[in-house]
């Protein structure tokens, strides 16, 4: 094990983790392991950089310029240093290029780069899977953006594993609609949380995601957008389904979003393969081919000329920006 001496700092940036199949609810354990399976891409083009110093006195993280209360983050710091057997506390300062906290899996890329950036200081050698494991325990979509291309978090498990690379569908496509970029109202964690309590669909939802999941599977391995794409809409409208039957209900769609996933039935009935999904906030996310993604990506943009849409296709994993270096 090869440990870096006080005053080292390393950047790591790491793209958010994209579920086509949802990850939704917890095991009652405690430990943030997700109760469905998820299958995910990494968004290319989006990142969150995180600088990454140690410390001598305590854990600190600031994200986009702020100091965050750091509650959230204490098991995941406690973890580090056990797994990790250091001593060593942490500085974070992150940033990211896209809205925080707004349905784009900010949580994701920015647990990811942490846990990787800790790694990396205190012991380069640790195993991917260690790493995906504590970015899971900060936020499970996290365990998934430690690997390029596309990846699988399978319920009750405490790390996610890599399906296949990020040259695997060069013709996947990701059109990103952003919506409404502030903040929203409601945490997925807390939300998830309340629908797992309360949502008469919960359980339901449990059990059928496993069927949608292991449907996608195979669609995936053939490349088959035709088979995945219905997987992919009902996995999402079936957590929304969920959220929307949550005492009191969770709404993060604006109007928007409901005239965006109409003009994607549209096109779908217009000969287009294009196949929406949705997160913890109001954005929509398209999936299509390479090959309808600019004649798509014109129409939506004459139609919904005040909103910012963006291409993307399948990401890499973590970079590291500059190798552990001495800040003073
Ligand atoms: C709707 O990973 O943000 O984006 O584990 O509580 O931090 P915590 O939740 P988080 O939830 C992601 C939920 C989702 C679906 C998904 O990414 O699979």
């Amino acid at each position: 094990m090869k440990e870096a001496s006080e005053n080292q700092s390393i950047i790591v940036r790491t793209s958010p983790s994209l579920a086509l199949i949802k990850y939704w609810g917890k095991t009652i354990s405690g430990d943030n392991i997700p109760a469905t399976s998820s299958i995910a891409t990494n968004l290319h083009g989006f990142y969150t950089e995180t600088k990454i110093s140690l410390s001598k006195e305590k854990d600190c993280v600031t994200i986009n310029g702020s100091e965050v209360l750091i509650g959230r983050f204490t098991p995941f710091f406690n973890q580090v240093r056990k797994e990790l057997h250091t001593h060593h506390y942490f500085n974070a300062v992150s940033q990211s290029n896209f809205p925080t906290s707004a349905g784009l899996a900010s949580s994701s890329s920015g647990f990811a780069a942490l846990a990787y950036g800790c790694a990396q200081l205190v012991d380069s050698q640790a195993p991917l899977n260690v790493i995906s494991s504590l970015a899971r325990l900060g936020s499970a979509s996290a365990s998934r953006a430690l690997f390029p291309g596309f990846t699988v978090l399978k319920r009750n498990s405490l790390h996610a594993e890599q399906l296949y690379d990020q040259a695997f569908w060069p013709e996947f496509r990701i059109i990103i609609a952003i919506v409404k970029s502030g903040p929203k109202k409601i945490s997925s964690r807390h939300a998830m949380e309340v629908s797992r309590k309360t949502s008469p669909y919960y359980h339901s939802w449990l059990e059928e995601s496993e069927c949608i999941f292991s449907q996608a599977l195979p669609a995936l391995d053939k490349k088959n957008l035709k088979t995945l794409g219905p997987l992919i809409r009902q996995s999402y409208l079936m957590m929304f389904g969920t959220m929307f039957t949550t005492m009191p209900p969770i709404f993060y769609w604006e109007p928007d979003t409901v005239a965006l996933i109409k003009t994607c039935e549209d096109l779908r009935e217009q000969g287009y393969s294009i196949w929406e999904t949705m997160d913890a906030g109001p954005q929509v996310k398209m999936i299509t081919l390479k090959d309808n993604c600019e004649n798509v990506y014109a129409i939506l943009k004459n139609k919904y000329p005040h909103i910012n849409f963006v291409i993307s296709q399948p990401g890499e994993g973590p970079i590291i920006v500059n190798e552990p270096t001495h800040t003073s």
